[in-house]
């Protein structure tokens, strides 16, 4: 699935997408993005993609796109790719002006772009695997889901480095969220997630797993867990759009419950994949 990019209200190759140096992007990531996920030719709870995306614009002072502009852009990336499973990227930044200044000089016009990549439905449960705890080094507004990434790619880089799938991340001794996921831990039966605050990335994930969580009754706190208390954790695991739920095994050393896939770990696995085949049907 190369397919065909949306560029500035062009529809190109990938390779003929070309943007300028003095692009804001380029030179100062002043600019947002967002990843919808495709299921079978469906954006998968594309509204609130939508509504986060309007709300990364408005953080940030760039004008938004007129009404309907990001749901017929969604419906074109789909039908013109003939996608079937894929995730959607769009970004938008500030837009371009010739002296590189960190305030702009001049009335700009935004930067819009946006492609598909495949995406592989699955149906299964993902094998547990690996975190490594690190410091969040990252900047105090993560609730943006702004392009400067550089932060999330360092942290990325020293889990790789180590075998794991993901940093987990902490700040002030509180757990904060993976470096391109949120998590969730067990104890007791209780569901934790750190809250929604300008600390984390709201995923849009996250916030249905709660939904789901909501819907099987399964007792919910929106409160970070500490790292002291990391190794009673029962059952830990992430969300993110690409992942859907991941369970994990284990936190560095730290065997989490039995290192499988814990009870309620499966139990919303399944009603995800059971919300997935409502959305299908
Ligand atoms: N990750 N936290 C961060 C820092 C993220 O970058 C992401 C998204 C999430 C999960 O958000 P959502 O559930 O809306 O995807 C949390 C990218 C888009 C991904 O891996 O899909």
């Amino acid at each position: 699935m190369s397919g065909l990019v949306y560029l500035n209200g062009e529809w190109l190759a990938p390779e003929e997408a070309k943007v300028s140096v003095f692009d804001r992007g380029f030179l100062f990531a002043d600019g947002i993005y967002e990843v919808i996920p495709v299921y079978q030719g469906r954006p998968f709870l594309v509204e609130h993609h939508l509504a986060r995306l309007h709300r990364s614009l408005a953080a940030i002072n760039i004008p938004d796109q007129p009404e309907g502009f990001w749901q017929d852009l969604t419906n074109q990336l789909i039908t013109r790719n003939q996608v079937t499973d894929g995730l959607i990227y769009f970004q938008v930044t500030r837009g371009a002006e010739t002296k590189r200044s960190h305030l702009p000089q001049t009335v700009l016009t935004p930067t819009v772009f946006a492609n598909v990549s495949p995406l592989q439905l699955h149906w299964d449960t993902p094998a547990p695997a690996n975190v490594v705890l690190c410091e969040d080094i990252r900047w105090l507004r993560c609730d943006i889901k702004s392009i400067s990434l550089l932060g999330n790619i360092m942290l990325k880089q020293f889990a790789e480095q180590r075998g794991a799938i993901e940093p987990l991340l902490h700040r002030d001794g509180s757990i904060t969220e993976g470096a391109s996921s949120n998590y969730f831990a067990v104890k007791d039966g209780v569901l934790y997630t750190a809250p929604a605050d300008h600390l984390i990335l709201p995923g849009i994930t996250r916030m249905w797993v709660l939904q789901l969580a909501a819907q099987l009754n399964l007792p919910v706190r929106e409160e970070a867990f500490t790292i002291r208390e990391l190794a009673q954790l029962d059952e830990l695991f992430l969300t993110s759009s690409s992942r859907e739920i991941q369970p994990i095994a284990k936190i560095d050393d730290i065997i989490i419950g039995n290192g499988r896939c814990g009870p309620l770990t499966q139990k919303l696995v399944e009603a995800f994949h059971e919300s997935k085949r409502a959305h299908l049907a």
